[in-house]
């Protein structure tokens, strides 16, 4: 496993992420809408970048199987796990997303919770981009969702840094982020502190503040024509300042 490069993420994040990001409620948006933009239920979709299966799980146990991709090996001894005890039809394959290919053509193929902007050079994320768009059949759709650079300089209100906690339901449970913007990087860094029951873990991301335009760029350089652009899952309007956006794509 170990000729993948990987940042790191789930050696950091792996003991906790399925606490900050849970299946259940807070991903329900998610699985409708993508089980929604599959043109051909029930056939297999690809996720690049599919971390523990918090949404390709779900996916694989209503709409259609899912092969996810990481280069995480803890994000994807959980993911394994968890199929497992879900009898959930997801193949978890170790791998980069800015290099993947695999003999299958798929009508989905989706890279969400801003995977893609922890890519952090634009020719990678070009590349990733381009694999995406290789692997979708005639009719396909890629869909894209990430942090929106107008959304976090909304938070930042011209502050380089700022800091800000979102308490969640469960008492004594929270997660406080130290955010640094460097704009003549185009990178955003992240300190997350989880706290949870009296203790508590840490977690840094360093993401590339990567704008829907320049996402549109990239997917018409792969040959695909932009389809829809929401601020989230509900379909809500797109804004500068919304904090995420969701892009699809189709073949021309
Ligand atoms: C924020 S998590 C998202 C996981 C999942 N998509 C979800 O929505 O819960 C980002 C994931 O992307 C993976 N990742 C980051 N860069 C990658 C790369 N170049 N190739 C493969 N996986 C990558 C990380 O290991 C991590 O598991």
């Amino acid at each position: 496993m170990s000729s993948v490069d990987d940042i790191g993420y789930g050696r950091q994040f792996g003991d906790f992420y399925d606490r900050i990001f849970p299946s259940g409620a807070y991903t329900e948006p998610t699985v409708r809408k993508l089980a929604s933009l599959h043109p051909s239920p029930g056939e297999r979709a690809l996720e690049l970048g599919v971390g523990t299966g918090r949404v390709a799980i779900p996916l694989a146990q209503r709409a259609f199987p899912v092969t996810g991709v990481d280069s995480s090996p803890e994000m994807l001894q959980q993911l394994t796990a968890k199929a497992k005890d879900a009898d959930a039809d997801v193949e978890a394959v170790h791998g980069d997303i800015r290099k993947y290919t695999d003999d299958n053509k798929y009508k989905l193929v989706y890279c969400v919770c801003a995977t893609l902007s922890m890519v952090l050079e634009a020719d990678d994320q070009q590349a990733v981009m381009q694999h995406a768009a290789d692997r979708l059949a005639p009719g396909g759709v890629l869909v894209v969702e990430t942090s929106n650079p107008g959304g976090l300089r909304a938070l930042h209100e011209g502050q380089q840094r700022t800091s800000y906690f979102i308490p969640y339901p469960e008492p004594n449970t929270g997660l406080l982020t130290y955010s640094t913007v460097f704009e003549d990087r185009s990178l955003w860094h992240a300190s997350h502190i989880w706290f949870e029951d009296g203790k508590s873990s840490v977690g840094s991301e360093l993401a590339r503040l990567t704008t829907p335009e320049e996402v549109d760029e990239y997917a018409a350089a792969a040959g695909l024509k932009p389809v829809d652009r929401w601020a989230d899952w509900e379909e809500t309007p797109y804004a500068e300042d919304s904090p995420m956006f969701v892009s699809t794509y189709t073949t021309r």
